[in-house]
């Protein structure tokens, strides 16, 4: 009866964190090349046989060339996920390059299904990511510059960006530990989803007046 006691705990801490943590499942294969024509839908996708693999399933070119970042916010990021790389399927692994045009940003986002390990290859950034409630009430911003060689973490379901400082372009990649991290970009989450979410919501959500809603939702709008 003694001895039981600590493997219960065990039991119990192993249980608990694997219902706390959402990272993608391991895999029971060494690999599962995506077959993305099955009408199957499963967690992740459908293997295709084995035997069937190639090279190409598992490769991806062209993340040395720049994205264009001929856009409002100056930046673009080139996400290389199990949709580009079907041989990602099940590995938990996935990359992408962000390219900054002079002052570009990455808007304030967060990754609802991986952590995010981002180098930066060219350029200055300051970069950051905000905590969940603290117990205070209060949202803690954890911040720095970052320079060519540095490397940033940003914690699985946290809203983070990088702004480029520099007078030049900058460049980095991130790695995520997910095939699909997703992401969820804040102001059109909030100001642009399909369909709205109704002014009262955002009105005194936000403490805005309605006609500051309305602008931030003809900005941020499905069709912008
Ligand atoms: C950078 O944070 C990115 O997810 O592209
Ligand atoms: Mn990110």
């Amino acid at each position: 009866m003694e001895m039981a006691a600590p493997l219960l705990v065990f039991v119990l801490l192993s249980l608990a964190s694997s219902l706390t943590f959402a990272f993608d499942p391991s895999p029971l294969q060494d690999f599962c090349v995506a077959d993305n024509k099955s009408p199957v839908f499963v967690n992740g996708e459908v293997c295709k046989d084995a035997n069937l693999a190639q090279a190409s399933d598992f490769f991806f070119p062209g993340l040395d060339i720049p994205g264009n970042t001929n856009n409002r916010i100056g930046s673009n990021v080139t996400l290389v996920n199990v949709l580009r790389i079907p041989g990602l399927n099940t590995l938990g692994v996935s990359i992408a390059r962000i390219d900054f045009a002079p002052y570009g940003l990455n808007s304030p986002h967060a990754h609802p299904r991986a952590s995010e390990i981002f180098v930066v290859q060219e350029g200055s950034l300051y970069a950051g990511f905000v905590t969940s409630n603290l117990a205070n009430g209060q949202n803690r911003l954890i911040s720095k510059i970052l320079n060519k060689g540095d490397v940033f973490v940003f914690p699985i379901g946290l809203i983070h960006f990088q702004f480029n400082v520099g007078k030049t372009d900058a460049v980095a990649i991130a790695h995520f530990n997910s095939q699909n991290p997703g992401i969820i970009t804040i102001a059109n989450a909030v100001f642009g989803s399909n369909p709205p979410i109704s002014d009262d919501v955002l009105t005194k959500a936000f403490d805005l007046d309605k006609k500051v809603v309305d602008f931030l939702q003809a900005q941020f709008g499905p069709n912008q």
